[in-house]
């Protein structure tokens, strides 16, 4: 739109108009619309050769941001995260936080700069102006957005500049790319570690307190016993992680007593081990009511009845404790027939 069609703005009333305060002559409107500048075209619209120059050097920016991508993933895939360099005049930093920062700043930069300069001097700088008019817009104003749009295009080059077009795809698409890769900080999939414990068929069931096997005579009706895998001791690195899952509470119930037919054939004589581990947001139980066999959770309260399958019978937690299938060894020792047949803890790994 031309500055043609813009409606002559109404001049203020003007109580000025001619007259004079104290003798000083006033403009006949101080806020008259100056009206758009002159345009004053640029070397590029007049000189071919100049606008060659400058697509060229859009093209050269959207290509750095490639390349500066491309440099992002090389350093995310090879260097090492402890490696420390010393860059004047930061000083001492990580490598590879060096190297990941500044490639995509630059590929970031890259596209940026590019985008003004192909604005500044390639893309038509003839200044408009429009009437405000109601938000919803009239169907010829629609048509003539999606006019305008074209035009606009047009005077981008874009079509007929498949060089810039081309590269800043590229750079567009590539630049993603830095994001996706910094998925792997997640870390490794879990596969099935969530789902298994160190329990393993033989494993001993290692008293907590005397850190001894336990015989089945070590186990009295009525205590509440605390036991970990033969095998994993607190010295071992992961030994935090594997006790987390594979911790286990051991109680002695009069076989007559227990209701579930499974917990009476995975125990030993009345002995039944389960999960220490609640099945709400798991903290580890340690409260055991020996009259009615209840186990409570003390963070909130969830209650499980070891002599029917430790079943929940109060509080939050979704499912019952796992129970471990155990035995007698030659030597008398109580040992694990296996891992647990589901996984331990929140009932949120049941769901994965
Ligand atoms: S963690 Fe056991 S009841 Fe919430």
């Amino acid at each position: 739109m031309s500055s043609q069609d813009i409606p002559e703005e109404k001049h203020l009333p003007s109580e000025q108009g001619d007259a004079h305060h104290g003798g000083v002559a006033v403009a006949d409107d101080p806020f008259a619309d100056p009206g758009l500048p002159v345009h004053k075209p640029r070397i590029q619209d007049i000189d071919e050769r100049a606008a060659k120059r400058s697509e060229r050097t859009v093209a050269m920016l959207f290509t750095l941001s490639m390349l500066a991508t491309i440099g992002f993933i090389v350093s995310y895939v090879t260097l090492p995260v402890d490696k420390i360099v010393f860059i004047f005049p930061i000083g001492k930093v990580s490598a590879l936080n060096f190297a990941l920062g500044l490639t995509l700043g630059t590929a970031l930069f890259c596209i940026g700069a590019g985008a003004v300069h192909w604005a500044r001097t390639l893309m038509s700088d003839v200044e408009v102006a429009d009437d405000r008019h109601e938000i919803a817009a009239p169907a010829e104003v629609k048509a003539k957005v999606l006019q305008d749009f074209a035009d606009g295009a047009n005077e981008s080059g874009i079509a007929r500049r498949p060089l810039i077009r081309n590269t800043l795809i590229g750079a567009m698409a590539m630049v993603p790319l830095a994001g996706v890769m910094l998925l792997r900080d997640l870390g490794p999939l879990p596969e099935v570690k969530l789902r298994k414990t160190v329990w393993a068929k033989g494993k001993l069931l290692i008293n907590d307190n005397t850190n001894e096997p336990l015989r089945p005579e070590d186990v009295l009706v009525g205590s509440l016993t605390f036991a970990r895998p033969e095998g994993l001791e607190e010295e071992q690195h992961d030994f935090q992680t594997q006790i987390a899952k594979a911790a286990l509470m051991i109680v002695r119930i009069k076989p007559e007593d227990i209701k579930d037919k499974q917990e009476l054939e995975w125990s030993h004589e009345g002995i039944v081990a389960y999960s220490k581990i609640c099945t709400h947001v798991g903290c580890p139980i340690s409260l055991y009511e020996q009259q009615t066999h209840h186990v409570l959770c003390p963070c909130h309260q969830s209650t499980f009845d070891l002599s029917d399958g430790a079943r929940v019978i109060f509080g939050p937690a979704g499912h019952a404790l796992p129970q471990l299938r155990i035995g007698v060894n030659d030597e008398g020792f109580l040992e694990a027939h296996g891992d647990f047949e589901e996984p331990v803890g929140p009932a949120f790994w049941e769901r994965g």
